[in-house]
């Protein structure tokens, strides 16, 4: 027999430095955002004659580009003058106007401010003195800003524009981030009137224009023969599909470059992006799994040893017993069959079990589940809960269903 690694060893066919594709890798060139990117940098050119820019406010779909080009021109703000601070603030992280103040405050000086326990007046009095200090133009990026709307309300951007009118020596402004066309809508009017943005529109991208975007992304990646023009076509194409999505289509690319190295292939074509695909797909739903509440793992176990003991699809009260038997078994105790079917219907709801309603005639109405995806990722996603991590399928018995 062969080695089994040989294919693995030995010199790799592609090279790839693939970190140049990961999420936060900012790069330096921004195919159809060149509009965007003008106007980004018209606003804030004032810094270069010495007066505040107004604040700004970036709409768009995910994957629009939205928060690589802002980053982007932002560094390039940096490079151009040296009297620029830029505090990249992100929402899902830093929700409240304490946070933010924190975010502001310990980027503008050494000493780190607690994430929790001083009184707000306190906090604020130490930002405006650390930003007066530098004696520099702030920038404050909220990135996902509508997050923080959605937390707090008006709240934040109060206590921001309290500190652009309070700071004497310096000028704060904000760039906002935001998917949402509506973010501004619900806010007190004082504060929105007083916000008195400009908006710059990122428009979702078409097939051709994310072709272009992969393409040029690739440049520094790949050798251009690597990668099949088919490929770039199939990727913009779910790109585009997905609500003009660049990031998913580099996602895309990614993983199958990926793909290609680990198992030696000499090329990306379709075939690759087919794979990265599934891969994709399935790491949306690992994720989906790993998010869902202790009962419902317990039911979805249920369900997959369910159905590994019956090849067919299975019924509530199969998958009842059985998710009652995984409790005793790990410890916990069951909810009621009411509550069980539910659960199995709302998995059905969120796609990760099939559900099937048949009139049986004289025996009544059966629902039955079976399992949307392979049986065997699903039950490996969900022992990595630590709490389910004990189960062992040997303790199920062999045969739930007697046969008439
Ligand atoms: N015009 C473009 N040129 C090159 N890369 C782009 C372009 N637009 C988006 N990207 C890339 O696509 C991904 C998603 O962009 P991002 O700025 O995070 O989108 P958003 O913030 O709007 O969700 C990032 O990896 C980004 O670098
Ligand atoms: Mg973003």
């Amino acid at each position: 027999m062969d080695n089994p690694f040989a294919r693995f060893a030995g010199t790799r066919t592609i090279q790839a430095d693939l970190s140049l594709l990961e999420e936060n890798y900012v790069p330096d060139s921004f195919p159809h955002r060149e509009n965007q990117i003008n106007e980004m940098v018209t606003i804030l050119s004032s810094i270069l004659r010495g007066s505040r820019p107004s604040n700004i406010i970036v709409y768009g779909k995910t994957g629009t580009g939205k928060t690589s080009t802002t980053k982007y021109v932002t560094k390039m703000l940096m490079e151009a003058a040296n009297n620029v601070s830029v505090v990249y603030v992100n929402c899902e992280i830093y929700d409240s106007p304490y946070s933010i103040l924190v975010a502001i405050a310990n980027s503008a000086g050494e000493e780190k401010i607690p994430e929790l326990g001083w009184p707000i007046d306190r906090i604020y009095r130490e930002t405006l003195d650390r930003v007066e200090r530098t004696g520099k133009f702030f920038i404050i990026i909220l990135d996902e800003m509508d997050r923080l709307i959605k937390k707090s309300g008006g709240d934040s951007l109060y206590v921001l524009l309290k500190l652009m009118t309070d700071v004497d020596s310096v000028r704060v402004s904000m760039i906002g981030i935001t998917n949402d066309t509506t973010v501004l809508e619900n806010i007190d009017a004082r504060i929105k009137s007083r916000l008195n943005q400009e908006s710059i529109v990122f428009p979702p991208y078409n097939a051709s224009e994310i072709k272009d975007i992969i393409s040029s992304r690739l440049e520094k990646v790949l050798g251009s023969d690597v990668v099949d023009q088919t490929a770039i076509n199939l990727c913009a194409a779910i790109g585009a599909q997905e609500h003009g999505d660049a990031r998913k289509a580099i996602d895309l690319m990614r993983i199958a470059i990926e793909i290609a190295i680990r198992e030696n292939r000499n090329k990306i074509t379709e075939n690759e992006i087919y794979e990265a695909r599934e891969r994709y797909e399935m790491n949306v739903i690992r994720e989906a799994i790993s998010t869902l509440p202790l009962h419902s793992k317990i039911v979805l176990l249920s369900a997959v040893v369910t159905q590994e003991i019956e090849p067919n699809s299975v019924i509530t009260g199969e998958i009842y017993e059985n998710y009652r038997r995984i409790c005793d078994d790990l410890g916990f105790s069951p909810l009621s069959p009411r509550r069980i079917s539910d659960l199995l219907t709302e998995l059905a709801d969120y796609g990760l079990l099939m559900m099937d309603d048949r009139n049986m005639g004289k025996y009544g109405r059966t629902r039955s589940f079976s399992m949307v995806h392979q049986a065997e990722t699903i039950k490996k996603y969900l022992l990595e809960d630590e709490n389910l991590s004990m189960f062992k399928s040997s303790k199920m018995p062999k045969q739930t269903r007697f046969d008439t």
